[in-house]
């Protein structure tokens, strides 16, 4: 064989081999009894911290339509479990700095996907809420990505891996209180949450 062909040939196999090697670094993401998160499955998610309000829900922020995610206002034993849809398609559990969509498991009034979205920069907070819809776009993408201790995470918006060659403005989930409710939003405080398989 010609050693430019067999070149090319070791290139193309340090290649591939590399991108294999880079997906199997992403640790699964694990619940609070250390077991990865499912696709598929419901889990509920929480604060990691106390005094963080409840867990995760559908709010009502206007008397309209759309629903947005939120928060319980205590940690009660109430709340919406989660489903998440990793991006890849051979990915069977959820893992860290890669894309999946998540959606509340509920029947609402709105007739519309409870399916988290990116939504506008509120003109009030200057923080861009996270609303519930489906953009068929980025906009529904999100990602886990590992806080300072183990088995506790953040939840951000970068869809890279949907779009690598795209530039977000990335940013983090928070928690703001608008009239006595718990929106979740990005560009401001960060809420480390945990998972529990519901
Ligand atoms: C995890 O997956 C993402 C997207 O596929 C990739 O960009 C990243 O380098 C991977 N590795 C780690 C260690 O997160
Ligand atoms: C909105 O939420 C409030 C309190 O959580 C509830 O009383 C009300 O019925 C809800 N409205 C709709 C349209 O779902
Ligand atoms: C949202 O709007 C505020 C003020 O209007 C601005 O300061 C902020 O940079 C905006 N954020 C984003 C993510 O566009």
């Amino acid at each position: 064989m010609d050693m430019r062909l067999i070149g090319t040939l070791s290139l193309v196999w340090l290649f591939m081999a590399t991108a294999a090697l880079a997906q199997s670094d992403n640790a699964s993401v694990v619940d609070r009894n250390g077991n990865p998160l499912e696709r598929g499955q419901e889990y509920y998610i929480r604060p990691a911290i106390t005094d963080s309000g409840g867990r995760f829900t559908l709010i009502n922020r206007t008397e309209s339509c759309p629903l947005y995610a939120g928060q319980e206002n205590t940690d009660s034993p109430e709340g919406l479990p989660v489903t998440f849809e990793p991006f890849a398609e051979e990915d069977d559990t959820v893992k860290v700095n890669r894309d999946f969509k998540l959606t509340f498991s509920a029947a609402t009034t709105c007739i519309m996907s409870t399916t988290w979205m990116l939504g506008q920069n509120d003109t009030q907070s200057g923080r861009r809420l996270i609303v519930t819809g489906d953009d068929g776009g980025y906009g529904n993408y999100f990602r886990i990505v590992q806080a300072q201790f183990s088995g506790i995470y953040n939840i951000q918006w970068c869809p890279t891996q949907v779009c690598p060659t795209c530039r977000f403005l990335c940013g983090t989930v928070g928690n703001l209180r608008e009239n006595g409710k718990l929106l979740l939003a990005l560009d401001g405080s960060v809420l480390p949450v945990v998972f529990e398989r519901a």
